[in-house]
């Protein structure tokens, strides 16, 4: 198992309604190669579930291992070489560092881990996503779509052994939304990678071997 995903509960404060209880006790594995996609109504703890899943947020109770550790009770320097290495983030807004060009952002985490080969990888990667001829631009002068192949190169790059995806088409129009929905995929089909992807979109989670639900923080 890449994943394991043992009796996970968090609750949030908040000042109106005080303890909102997101996620009850959810369970659940994940396979190495495995394409999963949750999906669920808005508010329903998805975001939540996956920041959970990145090591970005802990659980109250419960336990995420992830490749045979447990991340709950890694020290936060180790945990972030761990993260860094092991797991690929997309988000619906795309997170780019606005003053790196696209080239700079696919190859930042590169950089943070000092790996080697950098400028080849890069290369290699740039082309998988269709954005060579676009590589020094801003994400300022780059359209949604081309943003978001940016942040699917830049999570894939370090080649990680786990991948999440957030709304990943969620910023993006119908048509843009299906071409960026067929590159991951492929993507992920041709290098047997692990995904999960959160979506409302039907058509992205249909692609998915499993399909799973959050409703009232149970995963069913
Ligand atoms: N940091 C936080 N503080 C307080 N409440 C939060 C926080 N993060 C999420 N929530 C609440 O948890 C619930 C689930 O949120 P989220 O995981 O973002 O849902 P989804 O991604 O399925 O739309 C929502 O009611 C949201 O308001
Ligand atoms: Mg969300």
């Amino acid at each position: 198992m890449i994943l394991e995903i043992k009796e996970v509960c968090k609750s949030f404060h908040q000042p109106r309604s005080g303890i909102i209880e997101v996620l009850n006790r959810v369970s659940f594995n994940l396979a190495r190669g495995e394409t999963n996609a949750i999906i669920g109504q808005s508010g329903s703890g998805k975001t939540t579930l996956l920041s959970l899943i990145a090591g970005l947020d802990n659980p109250d109770t419960g336990q995420v291992i992830l490749d045979g550790e447990n991340l709950c009770t890694m020290k936060e320097t180790r945990l972030a070489r761990y993260r860094a290495q092991k797991i690929g983030i997309i988000f619906q807004q795309f997170h780019l560092m606005p003053h790196l060009s696209a080239r700079e952002n696919i190859s930042l985490p590169l950089e943070i881990l000092k790996q080697e080969q950098i400028s080849k990888r890069t290369d290699g990667m740039l082309e998988k996503v269709g954005l060579s001829n676009r590589q020094h631009h801003l994400p300022g002068q780059l359209s949604g779509g081309e943003c978001q192949r940016v942040a699917i190169a830049r999570a894939l790059i370090i080649k990680p052994a786990l991948l999440l995806a957030d709304e990943p088409t969620g910023n993006l129009d119908i048509r843009t939304g299906e071409k960026v929905a067929q590159l991951l995929f492929d993507l992920v089909e041709n290098e047997n990678k692990t995904l999960i992807v959160v979506t409302h979109n039907p058509n992205l989670a249909d692609q998915c071997q499993k399909i799973r639900t959050l409703d009232r923080g149970r995963l069913i």
